[in-house]
């Protein structure tokens, strides 16, 4: 076989210059096949259907919602931000990339403040990214309004992580297969009024970086008051779901159980699933409630 013919394609070494910071991003930290899967599992336990339409909350580059229209035909994706070249970023990129599906993805510069007029099943708010609200009242507003756009057995799903090593000064280097190692440096938090100041940075085998090119300017939010804003904002449950520990022990298994209690620990992620309305009569999740819970 000669050189040409060859499938094997050498991909230059990626350096600061070459590399984009929306693509490492991607690809250093989001799971979406993760978050389809728990959206299914949580919303067919509460309801016995399939989940067909989502809204992602500060959906950035949209990468959930092209993943979310690509899973299924029947699926349609509402994708907010308030970042116009962010958006367009995810629409040259992520949408091509799922063809005939893009049709069914809407991606608009809206402030998650304001409620969108279509409603849908289940909205998903990831990486933590409603921590921009400062203000207790601020965040209540986002989750009103969250709930305002919901059908009436919606669903609103948060992430959320804590530890007492998630709330301090430090920083975390992971190597990421496609040849960078990815930086999460938590430069202040405040004892006082949580706030949180972080920023992600990349470096490459050849010694450049890219420093710094995400920063978050956060309040870190404990479960506790993130349930009771929820509840505040009017959901009617709240609950909290766990991820197991990964076979070694250091990392995260990817697997959420629902719990009522958990012991602290360095860092732990977990979500939260907060109900619109009640379970529906005869849905697996009525089935498996004390009705005084519901
Ligand atoms: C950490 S990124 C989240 C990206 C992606 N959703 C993820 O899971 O990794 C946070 C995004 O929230 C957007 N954002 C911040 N405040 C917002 C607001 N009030 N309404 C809508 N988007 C907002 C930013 O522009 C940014 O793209």
């Amino acid at each position: 076989m000669t050189r040409s013919s060859s499938r094997h394609v050498v991909r230059p070494e990626l350096t600061a210059r070459r590399a984009d910071r929306h693509d490492l991003y991607q690809r250093s930290v989001q799971l979406p096949e993760q978050e389809i899967r728990f959206l299914e599992k949580v919303f067919g336990a509460h309801t016995g259907r399939r989940p067909l339409h989502l809204r992602e909350d500060f959906c950035g580059t949209a990468l959930l919602c092209a993943q979310w229209a690509k899973s299924r035909r029947d699926r349609t994706a509402i994708g907010l931000d308030i970042d116009g070249p962010t958006l367009d970023w995810g629409r040259a990129h992520n949408l091509p990339a799922i063809g005939a599906a893009a049709a069914r993805v809407d991606l608009l510069e809206h402030d998650v403040l304001v409620p969108t007029r279509r409603k849908v099943e289940v909205i998903g708010a990831y990486n933590y990214s409603y921590q921009v609200f400062h203000e207790r009242e601020l965040l209540r507003r986002y989750f009103r309004a969250a709930h305002r756009s919901l059908t009436d057995d919606g669903l609103f799903v948060l992430d959320a992580l804590g530890g007492f090593e998630a709330t301090c000064a430090r920083v975390e280097r992971r190597r990421v297969a496609g040849g960078w190692t990815y930086i999460w440096e938590q430069e202040r938090y405040d004892a006082v009024n949580a706030g949180f100041l972080c920023h992600i940075s990349f470096e490459f085998r050849d010694g450049t970086a890219l420093r710094r090119c995400f920063t978050y300017d956060w309040r870190h939010y404990s479960l506790s008051e993130l349930r009771d804003v929820l509840l505040d904002a009017g959901f009617a449950s709240v609950d909290a779901y766990w991820e197991g520990a990964d076979a070694s022990g250091r990392g995260g298994s990817g697997v959420f159980r629902r719990v009522t209690r958990a012991e602290n620990e360095p860092v732990w992620n977990a979500y939260l699933v907060a109900r619109k309305g009640p379970p529906l009569p005869g849905s697996r999740d009525a089935a498996r409630r004390p009705a005084s819970s519901a």
